[in-house]
This record gives structure tokens, sequence and C-alpha cells, in this order.
């Protein structure tokens, strides 16, 4: 099967950057990083993606007099690479419509919380004044809107009851770890396709029936 070549796009530390470029250091991965993208000059998962010998570009949005420019640079490089899907990793700027409308169903986000749920920043945060008891986080295809998009893969995390916002960030952070490679296989088998406002996946195995918690 044909490597689908994916570009990454971040803004900070890439640790989601980093479980994409083990998974595609793995024998038979159908996927390969073939270009990061970072709006940040400084960005700590620049320095991943040198190590793994992967192709970097800074594009600092600050050096465009409009969103627009911006979006349409991002674009040329990606179109210049070949990239067949785009993988949003920590990338902290909005797109524009027409740069989502350009990659339909060829742009991917990972979101820190069980969308629709807790959309925007501060999740933890926001899942601990909540209550709930449990959160996780989601890897969907984008849409102009804010996390909104058909969701691929969902992950989910207890919430303790002495977590903190930090202590929760990082157990779901090894969850986004694991479901940002398995979203990306899925799409490059062509098992995780659009239909409708959802996505069709083959009957997958769910793992080992539902989380409760507390547990009974
Ligand atoms: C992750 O929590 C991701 O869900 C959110 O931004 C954070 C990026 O972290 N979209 P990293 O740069 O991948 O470490």
């Amino acid at each position: 099967m044909a490597s689908l070549k994916l570009g990454v796009l971040i803004s900070g530390r890439g640790t989601n950057l980093q479980a994409l470029i083990d998974a595609c250091a793995a024998d038979a991965f159908p996927a390969e990083i073939a270009l990061v993208v970072s709006n940040v000059g400084g960005a700590a998962g620049l320095e991943r993606a040198r190590k793994a010998g992967i192709h970097t570009l800074v594009i600092d949005h600050r050096e465009f007099e409009s969103r627009a420019k911006f979006d349409e640079a991002v674009a040329s490089a990606l179109e210049t690479h070949d990239v067949g899907l785009v993988c949003l990793a920590g990338f902290l700027r909005i797109l524009s419509k027409a740069f989502v409308d350009r990659w339909r169903d060829r742009i991917i986000n990972i979101h820190p919380s069980l969308l629709p749920a807790f959309k925007g920043l501060h999740v933890h945060e926001r899942v601990l004044e909540a209550g709930v008891r449990i959160t996780g986080c989601t890897v969907h295809f984008i849409r102009p809107e804010m996390d909104e998009g058909p969701i691929i893969v969902q992950g989910a995390v207890p919430v303790l009851a002495d977590d903190t916002p930090e202590t929760l960030a990082g157990r779901v952070l090894e969850v986004e770890h694991r479901i940002y490679p398995l979203a990306v296989r899925l799409i490059a088998e062509g098992k995780a396709r659009v239909v409708g406002d959802i996505v069709n996946l083959p009957a997958l195995d769910a793992g080992d029936g539902p989380l409760l918690n507390p547990g009974d």
C-alpha cells in the first residue's frame, strides 16, 4: 500500500508530533511525515522533527499582513510536499474557512476532551469544575467552526478525586499519544471515511467494554 504523506502543523512542544514520528518509524505503518510546519520559530517540536530527519519549515504568522496570506503560504508548502493528510498537533492558529474547505476531510485535529463536550481552551480546569467522572481526548476531521467535525477516535480517561488540571492533562496526554497514530492509520488504510456528518468505521474491536468511574 502506498504511504500516506502527512503534513504536521505545530506551535509548541510537539509530544503528539513525537507520537506520530514514532508510529511512522514502525514497520508497515501506512503513513510518513513529509513536512512539519511551525508558526513559532522556537517551538520544541521542530527539534523533534529535525532529529528524525524530517523536513521542517517555520512560517511565522506575524510576517503576514492577513490570515488569508498566512494560510496561503501554509497551503502551498503542504502542496509542494505532496501532503495527503494534514495533522494539527498543538497548532495554536485558527485556520480560515477557505483553508479548511480546501483540505476538507483531509485535515484532522486532536483535542484533549471527549468532544463535543469541553470545546475550546482550559479544558482540564473546566472538566474538574464540572465534576464529570470521565473525560478523554478526540481525534476528528476539522470544520471551520472550532473543535467541530466528524469524530474518528476517542479515548476515555477517568477523573480521579485528587486530580489537578496538571495531573489530569498528563494522563489524557498519554492517551492522546495512542489515539493520534491510530486515527492516522485508520485513515491511511481507508477505514475511516466521512459519510454525511460522521465517520463510518468498520466493526472494530472496542477494547474491554465500558469504562466505569467509579468502578462497580
Ligand atoms: C495537546 O493537549 C492537544 O490535545 C492540544 O494541544 C496539545 C498539544 O500538545 N490540541 P503537544 O504539543 O502535542 O505536546
